[in-house]
């Protein structure tokens, strides 16, 4: 199928929580000198265009990194600030012109011997994948399924690090084949960090990959979502009524960076929103 085109919803309220979550996680791997490694199984483009026709249309990063960018000079929590240091270099002259996407999040964060493993599916943003990926030899590309790549990739060379899983949800089967793919891929990669985007929608439909998650997983497993405007929506109405990260084996004090850096973008893009972390499963090892 696969019609689903980021670039129509590139630095929205979605991309900046689900990237804000990533920026805590590539802090805390880039804190130790041992390399890490990323792999990001629904990668997309790199880095988007804000004045493309796509995002003209419909205008979600407005709504999004457009209401962050004027108050980066401001005191925000710290992954909010890592946020803005991962967008700076995009746009030199201040003017917002560009968003990047998870590859690009990951790579500034990168040193020398640290790898990127990227798998995109769409041959077009595959494409613009390559071409935003040459020239760096640290970083990998596939075109396979993310959902078999999750468990094909496993374990990657370097033992340290982080899976960012952000699928389209455009088959809907994904929500209850995901958990699956995810226990599978964990026993052979026990270590890695795992991080899973899902859309929060009015008909309920995510609660079947959040409940997937609460069971058969080792360490701890974390669900943050962001909740927006309630009064904005007609009642009963279809769509995006807020985004989740679910964080699988999170590094110690996670709960508190997300929580700060959550809650701000509750008080920064809504005004009746909230930001929630809730344990599916507390990790064993951590008192
Ligand atoms: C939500 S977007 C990814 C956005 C990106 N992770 C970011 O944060 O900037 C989902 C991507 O998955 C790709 N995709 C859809 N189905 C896929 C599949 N079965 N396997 C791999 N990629 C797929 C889409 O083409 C799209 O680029």
């Amino acid at each position: 199928m696969l019609s689903y085109q980021h670039a129509y919803h590139a630095g929205g309220p979605a991309d900046l929580h689900k990237h804000a979550a990533m920026c805590v996680l590539m802090e805390r791997l880039a804190e130790k000198p041992k390399p890490f490694a990323v792999v990001d199984l629904y990668a997309g483009h790199g880095v988007y265009g804000l004045g493309t026709d796509e995002a003209q249309k419909t205008k979600e990063f407005e709504g999004g990194i457009g209401r962050l960018w004027p108050k980066r000079g401001e005191v925000a929590p710290q992954a909010i600030s890592a946020l803005f240091g991962a967008i700076a270099p995009l746009n030199p002259e201040g003017r917002l012109i560009y968003y990047p996407g998870s590859p690009a999040i990951a790579r500034a964060f990168m040193r020398e011997g640290d790898l990127l493993i990227l798998n995109e599916l769409h041959p077009a943003a595959h494409t613009d994948l390559k071409r935003w990926a040459r020239q760096d030899d640290r970083i990998t590309l596939h075109k396979r399924d993310g959902l078999e790549a999750l468990v094909g990739l496993m374990p990657p060379p370097v033992r340290r690090g982080l899976v960012v899983i952000d699928p389209s949800y455009e088959i809907k089967t994904e929500y209850a084949a995901l958990p699956d793919a995810l226990r599978k891929a964990q026993r052979k990669w026990k270590e890695g960090t795992y991080l899973v985007w899902y859309p929060i929608l009015a008909d309920g439909r995510h609660s079947e990959l959040v409940k997937g998650l609460e069971t058969g997983l080792a360490g701890g497993v974390i669900a943050c979502e962001l909740h927006f405007d309630a009064s904005k929506f007609a009642k009963d109405a279809p769509g995006l009524r807020g985004t989740g990260v679910i964080v699988v084996n999170p590094p110690w004090k996670f709960d508190v960076a997300m929580g700060a850096a959550g809650e701000w973008l509750a008080k920064t893009l809504t005004t009746t929103g909230r930001h929630t972390l809730r344990w599916l499963q507390r990790d064993a090892n951590v008192a």
